[in-house]
């Protein structure tokens, strides 16, 4: 990334063009958030369903107030301890924000980003910037400039390289509409976190609601819907208890005809005979969280046909990775 790629970027974003640029997550697929046709051509391009709202970036808590009709001290609070950083606000959106930002909700989500290369584009473009993460929709996320260009190719104007993402998955999503705060999707901010900050127990979507009320709740943030962040690949989430049961069952499945077997598993961990090719990660959850999805894109670009993954610890602190890994399977 050079500052001659950076005001490119920002010019073709005002101009209503496509431009992927990193963030402390993942890497965003961005376009001028306030104009209506600039959001149609990310859709377009992830092949995403209009039902499903995307993130606005915004600079500084300022732009973030210009966007909604509601500032509630728990965002403010929020914002003051969190941001710039992996949390996604929603709030009562302004009528300047576009229905297809939205999926026709009256409801936006905010967030500052930490990334200093996407703080320097939100100031030079000086718009706000909606973006999804830069893949196409149900594919895994990018954390490389690389996966972007794997993923979506000539579908984006520009890619800014800001070197792989430090947190490595998406965002918290923290609805503050109701009376309770409510997380519509663990990610890259704790639970224990957001609660120690707001001084307030906090709500998890999906905790003691039954299912058709949990799937209608899908629908307001579908992150939390269907397969989704998945490689090409069947995957096993596998508990290291029945180890040999695996063994087994991978011995089976290795005999198959073009079969192809990755292992992601732990530091210290499983040891598998039959596998193409062994990934470690660490069991500490920050790092196994920025190691994660590209360990899935390897396993994937290399080819394999099932990817058997190793279940990390059960414990605080593992919410967010253990929420992608389960979808990583549907
Ligand atoms: O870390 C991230 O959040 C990354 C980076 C690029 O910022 N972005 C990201 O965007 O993950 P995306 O579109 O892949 O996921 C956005 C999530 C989806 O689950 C979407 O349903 C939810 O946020 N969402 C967006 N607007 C919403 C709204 N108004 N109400 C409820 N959920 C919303
Ligand atoms: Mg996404």
């Amino acid at each position: 990334m050079t500052p001659d790629s950076l005001a490119q970027a920002a010019s073709l974003l005002r101009r209503g063009e496509l431009v992927a640029f990193p963030t402390e997550t993942v890497y965003g697929l961005g376009a001028h958030a306030l104009d209506a046709d600039a959001v149609a051509k990310i859709f377009a391009a992830k092949g995403r369903p209009a039902w499903n709202p995307v993130i606005v970036h915004v600079a500084d808590v300022a732009d973030a107030r210009a966007l909604v009709t509601e500032w509630p001290a728990r965002a403010d609070r929020l914002a003051r301890a969190c941001w710039p950083g992996p949390l996604t606000l929603i709030l009562r959106k302004r009528d300047v924000v576009p229905d297809i930002v939205t999926a026709g909700t009256d409801t936006v989500a905010v967030r500052v980003p930490a990334h200093p290369a996407a703080l320097e584009l939100l100031r030079a473009a000086g718009i706000p910037i909606a973006a999804p993460s830069a893949n196409r929709f149900t594919e895994l996320s990018p954390t490389t400039a690389q996966h972007v260009t794997d993923g979506l190719g000539e579908r984006v104007s520009l890619i800014l390289d800001g070197g792989p993402c430090e947190v490595g998955i998406e965002s918290t999503v923290l609805d503050l509409t109701g009376d309770t705060p409510i997380i519509l999707r663990p990610g890259g901010l704790s639970a224990e976190t957001i609660a120690h900050v707001l001084g307030e127990r906090v709500g998890v979507r999906g905790a003691n609601v039954d299912h058709r009320q949990e799937n209608s709740e899908a629908q307001r943030s579908p992150g939390g819907a269907d397969r989704h962040y998945a490689p090409r690949a069947e995957v096993w989430l596998a508990d290291s208890a029945d180890s040999s049961e695996l063994q087994d069952a991978i011995t089976r499945a290795a005999s198959g005809e073009g079969a192809r077997i990755g292992a992601l598993l732990l530091d210290g961990g499983l040891s598998l005979t039959g596998v193409h090719r062994t990934l470690r990660l660490a069991r500490q959850p920050g790092s196994y969280a920025r190691g994660l999805y590209a360990a899935l894109h390897t396993l994937d670009r290399e080819g394999c046909t099932l990817i058997v993954i190793e279940s990390p610890p059960i414990g605080a602190g593992w919410d967010a990775v253990r929420d992608r890994l389960i979808r990583a399977t549907r």
